[in-house]
């Protein structure tokens, strides 16, 4: 399937800050991403803390294929799509677990852990030992590479390796946890499915603008905590009055509105960071831990500006990195307007009880099914996908112009800090995450999409 590329073009506009609604539900477009997005892109799979024994195995999706990603008898790791050499069937029910082989339910072709068919019912009597094992092995992805302990794959041969993938940004994004020290995924990855485009769930993470709406709830509650001085702090939002009437006002160490207090750091194949300063959000009610920042290894991998970013970070299409609860989540698209959710949740190996406790709580509480804000974020999500659909909704276009062709690129020459722009709430990082994925979609090659993805001056 193809689209022409001036067509794809028309989709969103970086000079007007519109993006069209069609992308969030066309079928065509869909498809088109599972090929030319989710076909090619490196995607994280999980971290090598779920796998440590030989015959450990961990099933992803990679678009609509899934991977078992197995620990081999070397300890090397191995990526095995999870579908049978005969007929297709799943070799694999299990989400993970260990095993010695995987055998086929359906008709009982048994592999070994590297993939080797070495089991297949009848061979002698009904395939007359015509049938070479050796060719019908399981399907391995194209490539497979571990960064700080992230497993990641693609199915594209000719797919960059991953630290160069990754860029500044997604390295970046990555040292936030692997900066820490040594982690181990909590078991249990919390997985459920929202009625959006994966694209709106995306286009979130970037978005300090609504908190302070959308969440509102969470705050009165007091189901998460606000620093512990709010009344210094507070963010006016002018135009926005509280049910009583008054000015409504928010803890600032939720959101800021000053000029600076924002960091958005934009890289070549779309990655992006965007969030606000250490110095802006402050620890969270006491929740999060920045001492990491000031050690010798956050100063020898991270520049100084990308040291100052609390920031979320989607490396680009589907892997959010949120510091604050030390965890990452995966955006799976299932259907143009249906997306599964999956959160995985880190912690150092060397945190107390008590830190573990208040992270995995922290965690829970926040994102995933039990948690407080992606519930109302999704009903967001959920009511923005349907509004595409309709006859007259969908020639709206939709906007991304908050400090439109204001957000001056500081390309750095330090070398560790990725291309940023300083400047207080914004909407850059989803303006550069729709130009970068027009790009993606239109096929070129990878030295063509990172030339077209490589940031300008000014966004
Ligand atoms: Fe797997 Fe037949 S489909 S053994
Ligand atoms: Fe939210």
């Amino acid at each position: 399937m193809t689209i022409a590329t001036g067509k794809l073009r028309q989709l969103v506009s970086l000079e007007r800050g519109e993006i069209d609604r069609s992308i969030f539900s066309d079928p065509e477009i869909f498809e088109l991403e599972m090929t030319q997005i989710f076909g090619r892109s490196w995607l994280f799979l999980c971290h090598e803390s779920q796998i440590p024994k030989k015959g450990d195995f961990f099933e992803a999706p990679i678009g609509r294929d899934n991977v078992l990603v197995v620990r081999q008898r070397d300890g090397g790791i191995k990526g095995l799509l999870n579908t049978c050499e005969h007929r297709g069937n799943a070799v694999c029910r299990a989400e993970e677990g260990n095993v010695k082989n995987f055998m086929c339910t359906y008709h009982g072709w048994t592999y070994d852990i590297a993939g080797k068919l070495v089991g297949v019912p009848g061979l002698d009597e009904l395939y007359h030992n015509d049938l070479d094992l050796s060719r019908n092995g399981l399907r391995e992805v194209a490539q497979l590479e571990v960064y700080k302990g992230f497993v990641f794959g693609t199915l594209d041969p000719q797919a960059p390796p991953l630290a160069d993938f990754l860029g500044r940004t997604g390295r970046a994004g990555l040292e936030f946890l692997a900066g820490q020290g040594e982690l181990e995924a909590v078991p249990g990855i919390q997985k459920f499915v929202i009625p959006c485009n994966w694209k709106f769930a995306v286009d979130n993470l970037f978005d300090w603008y609504h908190p302070q709406i959308t969440h509102l709830s969470a705050f009165q509650t007091g189901l998460l905590p606000s620093p512990p001085d709010i009344t210094g702090s507070k963010m006016k939002i002018s135009g926005v009055a509280a049910p009583d009437g008054s000015e409504l006002q928010m803890p600032g160490g939720v959101v800021s509105g000053d000029a600076g207090d924002q960091l958005v750091f934009i890289d070549a194949f779309g990655h992006a960071i965007a969030g606000p300063t250490v110095e802006a959000f402050g620890d969270f009610g006491g929740l999060i831990d920045h001492s990491w920042r000031d050690t010798p290894e956050a100063r020898a991998n991270l520049g100084p500006m990308s040291r100052r970013s609390i920031g979320h970070v989607n490396l680009f299409p589907t892997c959010w990195i949120t510091p604050a609860f030390n965890q990452i989540s995966m955006r799976v698209p299932r259907g143009p307007m249906e997306t599964e959710i999956w959160w995985f949740t880190f912690v150092p190996k060397a945190a107390t009880p008590e830190q573990r406790a208040t992270i995995i709580q922290g965690a829970i509480h926040s994102f995933g099914p039990a948690g407080f804000l992606e519930q109302e974020d999704g009903e967001n999500w959920a009511q923005s996908t349907m509004q595409t659909r309709g006859t007259a909704s969908a020639k709206i276009p939709q906007l991304l112009q908050m400090n439109l062709r204001r957000g001056k690129v500081v390309h750095d020459s330090d070398g560790l800090d990725p291309p940023y722009i300083e400047c207080s709430i914004n909407e850059h990082g989803q303006l550069w995450t729709f130009a970068s994925w027009v790009e993606w979609l239109t096929g070129c090659d990878w030295d063509e999409l990172r030339e077209r993805t490589t940031p300008p001056d000014v966004i």
